[in-house]
């Protein structure tokens, strides 16, 4: 019994080989960037190279803000996988971007306690301070708005995430002007992250 007509059950793992999303440009590991990957690589038997797919993804976000496609093809190509591969890895997980986002990534969390505690009036009033709908940037390329689910700090709801580690508990919607202000004042002292050495190199 094969519980699919077409697919061939003995030829090993199912391997992706969907088409990407459009070309935006070739990337390149930075020699530097591409030590750390080897370095990250050889803890792993090498028939399980591709296991560094989440850690040569971060060094790609950490090297230019986003995971392009072209990014993409290279860590595939450095991993020995398909693109297909690292594509659903990039889609799967919520740290990782697809298009180029601010300086700084606001995340609302909206699952059941933030949402219980009022979390959609924080989403709405930041989304009217920055003029962005969620998914949306500020003109300024400062501010990307985002909804997140739980963040795992639920006895604090609602909280907001900013980049990978700046956190703001029990928010209300009179929190967020003095969120912003924070943010715009500190300026890249306020930063964290994988956009730390993007934004810190731009200075
Ligand atoms: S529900 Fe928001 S942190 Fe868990």
């Amino acid at each position: 019994m094969t519980f699919h007509p077409e697919m061939d059950y003995q030829a090993g793992l199912h391997v992706s080989r969907r088409e990407l999303r459009k070309d935006d440009g070739p990337f390149a590991f930075t020699a530097e960037n591409r030590e750390r990957l080897e370095r990250i690589a050889a803890h792993y038997p090498p028939e399980h190279r591709r296991s560094a797919v989440i850690p040569a993804l971060y060094l790609v976000q950490e090297q230019q803000g986003y995971v392009s496609a072209g990014a993409i093809r290279h860590v595939a190509d450095a991993i020995g996988c398909t693109p297909a591969e690292v594509d659903d890895v990039v889609t799967y997980y919520a740290m990782f971007f697809r298009e180029p986002v601010g300086k700084y990534v606001i995340q609302v969390c909206r699952t059941l306690s933030c949402a219980l505690r009022g979390a959609e009036r924080v989403t709405a009033e930041l989304s009217r301070q920055l003029g962005v709908t969620v998914g949306g940037t500020d003109p300024t390329g400062t501010f990307t708005l985002m909804e997140m689910e739980c963040l795992g700090a639920c006895d604090r709801a609602p909280v907001v995430m900013v980049n990978n580690e700046h956190w703001q508990e029990c928010q209300s919607p009179d929190d967020v002007t003095r969120l912003l202000d924070g943010l715009r004042t500190m300026g890249t002292a306020a930063l964290t992250g994988c956009h730390l050495n993007v934004e810190k190199s731009r200075d």
